[in-house]
Order: C-alpha cells, then structure tokens, then sequence
C-alpha cells in the first residue's frame, strides 16, 4: 500500500510543482504587463510632477550617490554649453548620437578624445580615424576642459542613456 502510494503520488507531486512553478510564472508575467500599462501615464505624471529636470529622473531610475549627482548636473550644463550644438543622444546632429557612448568607448579613449580629437586622429588611432572619415573629417573643436569636467560630462550621458531606454514614454513628452 505504502508502496504503491509512493509510487503515484511521487509523479503527481512533480505535476504539482509543475503547475505550482508554472503559475508562479504565469501570474508574474500576466500581473507585470497589464500592471505597467495601467500605471504608465501615471508613472510619467508622477515622474514629472516630483521632477522637474532630466537629472531627478536619472536619480529614480537608479540611486545615484550625491557625487554622481553632482557630477550629473555639472555634466548636463557642460554638455549643452560645449557639445549639444552638434551631439544628441538619440539622432545624428552633427557628429554621432552619443547614447550608449560608455557601452562602446573607454574613458581612457575618451578624455584625450575629447581635449583634442584631431590630435587622437593624427595619431592613427584606428577607431579614430574612422569615425573621423565617416563624418565626412569634420573635426570637432578641442576643448579645454579639466579631466574632472570630461568625466561629469561622462557621467551625465551614460545617466542619460539609461534614462532614454527605461523612461522611453517621458522622452516622447518632452
Ligand atoms: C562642431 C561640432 C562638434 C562639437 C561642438 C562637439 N563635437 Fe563631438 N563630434 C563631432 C563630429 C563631427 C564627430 C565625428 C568624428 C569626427 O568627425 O571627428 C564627433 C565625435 C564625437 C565622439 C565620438 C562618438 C562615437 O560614437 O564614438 C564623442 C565621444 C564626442 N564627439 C563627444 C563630444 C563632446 C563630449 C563634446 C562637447 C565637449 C563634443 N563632442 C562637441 C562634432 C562635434
């Protein structure tokens, strides 16, 4: 008897983790979707609403420290006093879209990058060189900013990439 119990109630406890397993995920999938649909445009609102610059809402997306915040803020005021004139994060202006920049470019080819990129072209930097030819060898101004400054320009497009892929609904309204 024992035995025989065993021997179906092992393949119907399977079938019930099964089924425990698979509505657990159902229900996770099933909750997820309609739940952010739902609060989305509020989502947005409230974003807005306790937000009133770009920069709060990179702090919600993902904590950032007081430093990186800073940096963040000092980094935007750079960006659209040097560079916005001929960069967008998400459209070719003058030069390259730059979202994502920090998935494809290293600081340390950065920094000189930006001081002086006809410097890093002349050197036959291989990336260099290309995008250089690419844009039609329009060269970009040098600029003379401080490493520290670079860096918080740095960190306010890498806060901005993040910020345009997960809040893509606020980039509309704005
Ligand atoms: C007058 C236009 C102009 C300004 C101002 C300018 N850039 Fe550029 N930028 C370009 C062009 C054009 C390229 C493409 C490379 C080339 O032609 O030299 C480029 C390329 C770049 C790249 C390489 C992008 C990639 O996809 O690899 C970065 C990074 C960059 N710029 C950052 C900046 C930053 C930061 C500033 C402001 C401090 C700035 N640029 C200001 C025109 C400009």
């Amino acid at each position: 008897m024992s035995h025989f119990s065993l021997k179906v109630m092992f393949p119907l406890l399977v079938v019930l983790l099964v089924f425990v397993v698979g509505g657990v995920f159902f229900a996770a999938t099933g909750l997820v979707t309609p739940f952010a649909d739902a609060t989305a445009p509020q989502a947005v609102a409230d974003t807005l609403a306790a937000a009133p610059t770009d920069t709060s809402g990179v702090a919600q997306q993902q904590p950032l420290t007081p430093e990186q915040a800073q940096a963040v803020a000092a980094g935007e005021t750079l960006f659209k006093g040097n560079c916005a004139q001929c960069h967008a994060l998400n459209e070719v202006v003058v030069g390259p879209a730059l979202n994502g920049l920090h998935k494809r470019r290293p600081v340390a080819w950065l920094i000189p990058w930006i001081k002086n990129s006809s410097k890093v072209v002349a050197s036959g930097d291989e990336y260099a060189v290309k995008i250089f030819n690419q844009y039609q060898k329009q060269q970009m101004p040098s600029f003379a900013l401080s490493e520290q400054e670079i860096t918080s320009i740095l960190t306010y497009l890498k806060a901005e990439s993040g910020f345009a892929v997960v809040h893509a609904p606020s980039i509309a309204l704005q």
